[in-house]
C-alpha cells in the first residue's frame, strides 16, 4: 500500500514537473536569494532522456522527465546518491548549486518568482538545468525538488533607485577620501563624468551581480598554514623573473561583462603559465555574453559557471573568432573555430564557503592567476592608486542623491606583496576598465581581512593547453 502511494506520488511529482519545465521563461535571470540553510538536505531530480547533444536548450525543454534521481546534500560539500554513492556539491554564491557524483554532473538556478520589486524565492525547487556525465557526453535537463517543503522566502529588489541621469564626480567626496586616510589616494576620472548610471552599474558587475549575503571566509587549517608558510613574501605574475604571464588590461566598457574578463583572464593566463609563456592567447568575452545559457549577457554572471562550467561543457573561443562588441546579441559564433576547455574547475577550498587567503596565495602560485569577486562601494570608482580599502560608511553624509547600488565585481587576482611603508599586506588585481583606471589598470587591495568579500569567492581552474 505504502509503495502504491509511493508510485502515485511520484507520477504526481512528475507530472508535475513536465509542466514547470514547459513553463519556463527564456532567459534565466536570478533575483534568487538561496543560501546553505535552504539548499542542504534531499533532493529528487526529474531528468529527461539522456542523449548526446551538448546544445540541448533545457530553458525551453518540451521533453518529459523520464529518470529520477535521489540526492542527499550533506554539511558542508558531501551529496550521496540513492545507491550510497559519495560526491560532493556546492552552492554557486546565492544562485543556484551543482552536484558532481557517481560520475554525472548536475547544475541547476534556484526557482524564483518576480512581480515588481518583490522577488519570491522557491528554494525548495530548482529552474531547468542541465547534467551531463564527468566526460561531458550523455545530456539530459532536469528540475529539482527538496523533499521538504519549504515557504519561499520574500525579499524586495531596489528596483527604486532612479538610473536615470549622467554621473557627476563629487570634489568634496573624493577630497574627503585623501583625507581621511592615506593607505590609497582618490580622483575624479574625467571619462566617467558624462555617463550614464546605467552604464557604470554595468562597469560594476550588472544589475543582476546585487549583493546579498556572504559567507565569512573560511579558517585555516594547520596543515594549510604550513604549506603557506613555505610562499615567498611577495608575488607578480606580470614578472616572474622578468617574465610577464598577464596579457594587457582590457575595457569591458557598458557591459555588465566583468565576470567573462575575469574569467578569460584566468585562461589566458594560466595557459601561459602552464606552457613556459608560449601559449599566448586571447579569448572572446562576446561568446560568453553572447552564446552562454550559463550566465545573463551584459546584465551579469559568475566565474565559476564561465571559467569553470562553460568552458568546460563548450569550450571558449579566440577574440578574433568572435570580437567584443559589448552588446547583448543572439549568439553566431562561427562553428569552425577552436575551442579551448577545462579539465577541472572548483572554488578554491572545494566549494563556496571554504575559501581563505592562504588556499589563494597557494594556488596563485602553483598555478597562476585566479578569478575572484568582491563588493563595489561608491568610493573603489575613484580609486587612482595604493592599498585600497572602504572608506565610504564615512561618506554617506556627504552625498545626498546616490543611485549607486552595491554590487559584486568579478577581477583578476594576479599577485600579493607587503607595503615597505605602511607595512599593510595587499592583494594585486586587474581590472578590466581599460588601463586609463587606477595603477595602469590595475589595483591593490587590503589582504587578509576579506576586504569588500574579496577572499570569499575565488575560482581555480585547469585549462588544457
Ligand atoms: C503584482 O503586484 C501587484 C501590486 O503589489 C498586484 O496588484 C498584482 O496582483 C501582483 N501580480 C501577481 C501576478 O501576483
Ligand atoms: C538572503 O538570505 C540570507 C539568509 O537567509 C539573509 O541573511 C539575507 O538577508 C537575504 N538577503 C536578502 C537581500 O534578502
Ligand atoms: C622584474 O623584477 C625584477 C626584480 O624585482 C626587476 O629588476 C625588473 O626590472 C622587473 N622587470 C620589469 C619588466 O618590471
Amino acid at each position: 500500500m505504502a509503495e502504491l502511494r509511493g508510485i502515485l506520488l511520484m507520477r504526481a511529482l512528475l507530472f508535475a514537473s513536465v509542466f514547470c519545465l514547459l513553463t519556463q521563461s527564456v532567459r534565466s535571470d536570478t533575483p534568487a536569494n538561496c543560501t546553505f540553510e535552504d539548499i542542504v538536505g534531499t533532493w529528487v531530480l526529474y531528468e529527461t532522456p539522456r542523449n548526446g547533444d551538448h546544445t540541448l536548450d533545457c530553458l525551453n525543454n518540451k521533453e518529459n522527465a523520464v529518470n529520477k534521481v535521489q540526492l542527499q546534500l550533506l554539511k558542508p560539500n558531501v551529496a550521496v546518491d540513492q545507491y550510497g554513492n559519495r560526491g560532493h556539491w556546492t552552492l554557486i554564491y546565492n544562485q543556484g548549486f551543482e552536484i558532481t557524483v557517481n560520475q554525472r554532473i548536475y547544475f541547476a538556478f534556484s526557482s524564483f518568482a518576480q512581480n515588481g520589486s518583490e522577488v519570491l524565492s522557491f528554494c525548495d525547487k530548482t529552474l531547468a538545468g542541465w547534467s551531463h556525465d564527468t566526460m561531458t557526453h550523455n545530456w539530459a535537463c532536469f528540475q529539482g525538488k527538496h523533499m521538504a517543503q519549504r515557504a519561499p522566502k520574500i525579499h524586495s529588489q531596489s528596483l527604486g533607485k532612479n538610473l536615470n541621469g549622467i554621473y557627476v564626480s563629487n570634489t568634496e567626496v573624493i577630497n574627503s577620501i585623501n583625507k581621511k586616510q592615506n593607505s590609497w589616494t582618490a580622483k575624479a576620472y574625467s571619462w566617467m563624468e558624462g555617463m550614464s548610471h546605467e552604464n557604470l552599474l554595468k562597469m560594476r558587475g550588472g544589475i543582476k551581480s546585487k549583493i546579498h549575503s556572504r559567507p565569512p571566509i573560511a579558517p585555516v587549517s594547520p596543515f594549510v598554514r604550513r604549506q603557506a608558510e613555505f610562499l615567498p613574501d611577495e608575488w607578480d605574475w606580470r614578472n616572474v623573473s622578468g617574465v610577464n604571464y598577464v596579457p594587457a588590461v582590457k575595457n569591458q566598457g557598458s557591459c555588465g561583462s566583468c565576470y567573462a574578463f575575469s574569467s578569460l583572464g584566468m585562461l589566458e593566463s594560466r595557459l601561459r603559465v602552464a606552457t613556459k609563456n608560449q601559449l599566448q592567447v586571447n579569448f572572446s568575452p562576446q561568446d560568453i555574453v553572447s552564446c552562454s545559457t550559463y550566465s545573463q549577457g551584459c546584465e551579469g554572471g559568475f566565474p565559476y559557471l564561465v571559467a569553470g562550467k562553460y568552458a568546460q561543457d563548450h569550450g571558449v573561443v579566440a577574440e578574433e573568432c568572435y570580437p567584443y562588441t559589448g552588446r547583448d546579441s543572439t549568439c553566431s559564433a562561427a562553428k569552425k573555430c577552436g575551442r579551448t576547455y577545462v579539465a577541472k574547475y572548483r572554488y578554491v577550498g572545494g566549494y563556496y564557503g571554504a575559501c581563505n587567503e592562504e588556499l589563494m596565495k597557494l594556488s596563485l602560485v602553483e598555478s597562476g592567476p585566479l578569478s575572484v569577486s568582491f563588493e563595489v562601494y561608491p568610493d573603489f570608482m575613484h580609486y587612482a592608486g595604493g592599498v585600497y580599502h572602504r572608506t565610504d560608511e564615512l561618506l554617506n553624509q556627504v552625498n545626498k542623491y546616490d543611485p549607486f547600488e552595491l554590487t559584486n565585481h568579478a577581477v583578476l587576482l594576479v599577485g600579493y606583496g607587503t607595503d615597505a611603508e605602511t607595512k599593510e599586506d595587499y592583494w594585486i588585481v586587474k581590472n578590466s576598465w581599460g588601463t586609463r583606471w587606477g595603477e595602469n589598470g590595475f589595483f591593490r587591495i587590503r589582504r587578509g581581512v576579506d576586504e569588500c568579500g574579496i577572499e570569499s569567492i575565488a575560482v581555480e581552474v585547469t585549462p588544457i593547453p
